[in-house]
Parts: structure tokens; C-alpha cells; sequence
């Protein structure tokens, strides 16, 4: 009885597989290994190497595993790129996730969590984000975010025996307590690891796109959740899975930090001047995103364990000074 992780090798993925593990649970890894690490996934978990795109590596996977839940965390997710080649990122995206579903059908496993973002809302009128506020994505990725809801809300009204939760994550930051697993994208275009690599010496500065926003310091304002307080939750989502439901979560720390707050978050934790430059607006970056988390909360009794900037960066920190090279593949 395992649960399947698309995208196990990636960031987030990896840390999910870690934390099922560590709550018993056996784990069945998919992932192409487009932006993932096979060295993130430990030997003894059965991995298959293939798209989610791929139909007969799923048929063969949910035959020769006993999978009873899916967590689907594998997907494309840089805003700037899904604006250069939309076409990639639906392809990816959507198709992958309907091939996925549709194995996952045939296999008759119909419990499933997805990643899903905030980028779903676009730009909200109102702060903080509450989940009733309308889904507006103002980007390829988030639209293609916002597909795959729509096509898992139509599958659990077409099949009560369907039970899913989408959660919609905010910025997810930091790397395992334990030292052992860390964030390694290439390219990099999260803050935190940007602003660690100029820290570390492995980038020579870090720009500020806009320091005239309507918020106090002038810089955008963001949730930074916790990878380990997401993966928490995803082990409770699964926990509280209803058949014949849709339900859907926000999952950020529901508090902000402007991007001159991480910069000097950075400076505390390793001691070390960053060089800063400043740069133009970046276009639909909207000034400050937070969540309202009360909903999960409510729901699963969920609240994160890091809610201190400072304790977030700690634990990145120490896994970009210890591993220079990222997973050294
Ligand atoms: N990192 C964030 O702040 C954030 C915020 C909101 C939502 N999300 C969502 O969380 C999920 C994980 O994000 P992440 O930051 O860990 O990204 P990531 O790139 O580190 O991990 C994604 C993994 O999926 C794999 N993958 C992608 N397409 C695939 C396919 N077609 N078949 C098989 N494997 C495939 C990649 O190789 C990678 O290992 C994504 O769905 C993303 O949209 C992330």
C-alpha cells in the first residue's frame, strides 16, 4: 500500500517523500528528472524515470505497485517561461495530468492531492487571499494550474468514489531540518536561494525588480511557507481526504515579507554583505500576496512550526553551505 509522488525528485516533491517516510508510509516515485535529482530520492524507493506524459509507464507503474493515493506534485512552474512557450507548459501541465488521471482511473486508485498556487488568483482586489475570492490567473502557469482544478472538480462530481484536495501554495522556501535535502533549480528563479547564492559568493548580487511599491519598504510583499510545514500538510490532506468531495486549501504562513526583509534575513543568518542592485518592475508582479490560512487550519487542525523569516532562511542556508554544487548532478 504506497502513495505515489509525481515530481518525487524535484524540491518539494523530494521533501514529501521524506516526511511519508518518516510517518511510515511507503513511497512510489514518477518523475522525468527534467528539474529533479535522482540523488533526492532515496535508493530504496521504487523509482520509475519517465514523463507523467508517458501512458505506458503509468500503466506499467499502478501494475506493478499497490498504490493507494497520489500526491501530484510534478509539473512546470516558471511563470516566465509559461509566457515565452504556453503551448509547453499545457502540454506539460494538462496533458500530463489528465494522462495521469486517467491511469489513476483505469487503476481504480481515485484519492489524489494536487500542488496548486496562488498564482491561480492573479491579482487580488482584496488582502489577505481567502479562498472565496475569484480564480484569475494572469499567466500561462497559472492558468494551467487553474485547468487541472476544473478537470478535478468535474471528475469528483462525475465519480463519488473520486476523493481529492487541492491545495494552493504560496511561496514555498527553507529545506529540510535535518540537513539532508535542499532546493536545487536550474535555473534558479526563487528569492531566497538567489539571494543565498549572492551571499555565498556564487552570484555576484542580487537585483530588486521595483523599490517603489505601495508597501512600507517599497518592495513586494510575499507568504513564505515552510517546505516542511507543506509537507506536513500534504500528510494531513491525505488524512482528511472525502470521497465524493473537491476540496480546496490555501497553504502559506498567512503573513507577508518584502523582498528587502529577505535580503537582510539573508545577511543575519550567514553573516555575509550582499551586494544589491536595483532593477525595473517586473511586469504582473502584483505588490504584496499573502494568505488567509484560516481554512486548513479549521479543516485539519494544520499551523505551521516556522513562522520567523529568520528560522525559514536558517534551515536554506544551511543546506547551500554544505552542498556548493546543489546535488552535484
Ligand atoms: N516552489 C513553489 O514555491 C511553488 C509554489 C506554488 C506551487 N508549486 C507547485 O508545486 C509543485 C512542485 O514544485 P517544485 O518547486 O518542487 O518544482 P520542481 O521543479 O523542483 O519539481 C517538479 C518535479 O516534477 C518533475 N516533472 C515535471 N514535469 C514532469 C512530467 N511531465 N513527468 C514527470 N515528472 C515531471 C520535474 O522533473 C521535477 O522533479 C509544482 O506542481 C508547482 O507548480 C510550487
Amino acid at each position: 500500500m504506497s502513495v505515489l509522488v509525481t515530481g518525487g525528485a524535484g524540491y518539494i516533491g523530494s521533501h514529501a517523500v521524506k516526511l511519508l517516510r518518516d510517518a511510515g508510509r511507503e513511497v512510489v516515485v514518477v518523475d522525468n528528472l527534467y528539474r529533479g535529482h535522482k540523488a533526492a530520492i532515496p535508493e530504496d524507493v521504487p523509482f520509475y524515470e519517465g514523463s507523467l506524459q508517458d501512458g505506458d509507464v503509468l500503466t506499467e507503474l499502478f501494475e506493478e505497485e499497490e498504490i493507494t493515493e497520489v500526491l501530484h506534485f510534478a509539473a512546470l512552474a516558471y511563470v516566465g517561461e509559461s509566457v515565452q512557450d504556453p503551448l509547453w507548459y499545457y502540454e506539460n501541465n494538462v496533458n500530463g495530468s489528465l494522462t495521469l488521471f486517467s491511469a489513476m482511473a483505469a487503476a481504480g486508485v481515485k484519492k489524489l492531492v494536487f500542488s496548486s498556487t496562488c498564482a491561480t488568483y492573479g491579482e487580488p482586489d482584496t488582502l489577505p487571499i481567502v479562498e472565496t475570492l475569484p480564480q484569475q490567473p494572469i499567466n500561462p502557469y497559472g492558468h494551467s494550474k487553474l485547468m487541472v482544478e476544473r478537470i478535478l472538480r468535474d471528475l469528483v462530481a462525475s465519480d463519488p468514489e473520486w476523493s481529492v484536495t487541492a491545495l494552493r501554495y504560496f511561496n514555498v522556501a527553507g529545506c529540510a531540518e535535518d540537513g539532508h535535502l535542499g532546493e536545487d533549480h536550474q535555473p534558479e528563479t526563487h528569492l531566497i536561494p538567489l539571494v543565498l547564492q549572492a551571499a555565498l559568493g556564487n552570484r555576484d548580487s542580487i537585483t530588486i525588480f521595483g523599490s517603489d511599491y505601495d508597501t512600507p519598504d517599497g518592495t513586494c510583499i510575499r507568504d513564505y511557507i515552510h517546505v516542511e510545514d507543506l509537507g506536513r500538510a500534504h500528510l494531513l490532506a491525505l488524512e482528511h481526504l472525502v470521497p465524493g468531495d473537491y476540496q480546496y486549501f490555501n497553504l502559506g504562513i498567512g503573513r507577508g515579507f518584502s523582498v528587502k526583509e529577505v535580503i537582510d534575513s539573508v545577511q543575519r543568518v550567514t553573516g555575509k554583505e550582499i551586494r544589491v542592485e536595483m532593477g525595473d518592475r517586473r511586469p504582473g508582479d502584483p505588490p504584496t500576496l499573502y494568505a488567509d490560512a484560516g481554512k486548513i487550519r479549521d479543516a485539519f487542525g494544520w499551523s505551521p512550526k516556522f513562522t520567523e523569516l529568520d528560522d525559514i532562511v536558517r534551515t536554506a542556508a544551511n543546506w547551500f553551505e554544505s552542498h556548493p554544487e546543489g546535488y552535484g548532478d
